[in-house]
């Protein structure tokens, strides 16, 4: 399942990568609940960069999930990297074939560096597939995974069908800029957009949205 929280003009982030916090602490409590119930919490390479978040539920009780972060083009200075300093191991998954930076001696023990063969996306860049992302955390003892962002992450999961359950928090804020929620291709009808079964429940004064798409079945 995924999360994030955002703006009512769809923004979970300033142009700069700023987002804290857009939601209230009744949401990042929900978070580090969500971050609890799941194997592992997986993170796209620019929200491990920008937010450098710990991904630990410290705002909760219960197991921390094991970090997962998905690493593009770019290299990640792991030196920076909170998780993984705080979790025992973190989890990298990375395109296969990518001349990749020496993992610091001091940290490589604790990280798990796996390389995923990688496809084409509509733009001919290289990506991960999402199903193959999923099939070599399942491979790795990983049956539930938390994905908490960014926006481009989550995209790509919910376009391929990658995802069971969406939970998209609302903050009464707008930006007016800022980076997207979601970026999916181009459709030309509604009927071609990704409609959902809706619950909506209230958390303290902001309104959390539980998304079913619709071809699933949970
Ligand atoms: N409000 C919220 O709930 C929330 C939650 C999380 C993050 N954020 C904010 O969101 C912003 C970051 O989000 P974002 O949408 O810009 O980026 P993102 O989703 O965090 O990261 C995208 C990058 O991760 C790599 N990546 C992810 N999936 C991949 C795949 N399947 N295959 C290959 N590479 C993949 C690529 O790296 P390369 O570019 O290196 O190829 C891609 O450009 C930050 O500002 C953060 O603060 C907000």
């Amino acid at each position: 399942m995924a999360h994030l929280a955002q703006t009512l003009d769809g923004k979970i982030a300033a142009i700069n990568g700023d987002s804290r916090w857009i939601s209230n602490e009744a949401n990042l409590k929900h978070a580090h609940r969500l971050r609890s119930l799941h194997d592992a919490v997986m993170v796209g390479a620019a929200t491990a960069s920008l937010d450098n978040p710990k991904l630990t539920v410290r705002l909760v009780t219960g197991k921390n999930p094991i970090p997962v972060i998905i690493e593009g083009q770019k290299d990640l200075n792991f030196d920076d990297l909170q998780m993984i300093a705080i979790h025992e191991k973190t989890i990298v998954l990375y395109p296969q074939g990518k001349q990749r930076q020496k993992l610091p001696e001091a940290i490589k023990e604790k990280i798990l560096a796996i390389p995923i063969s990688p496809g084409k996306d509509a733009e001919q860049k290289p990506v991960l597939y999402p199903a193959d992302i999923l099939k070599v955390l399942y491979e790795n003892g990983i049956s539930s995974i938390f994905l908490e962002g960014g926006g481009q992450t989550v995209s790509y999961f919910l376009q391929t069908d990658s995802l069971n359950l969406l939970h998209l928090h609302f903050a009464p804020l707008l930006l007016g800029s800022g980076r997207s929620s979601f970026t999916l291709p181009v459709v030309d009808s509604i009927g071609e957009g990704v409609r959902f079964q809706m619950k909506h429940f209230d958390l303290e004064g902001e309104i959390l949205m539980e998304l079913l798409p619709n071809h699933k079945d949970v």
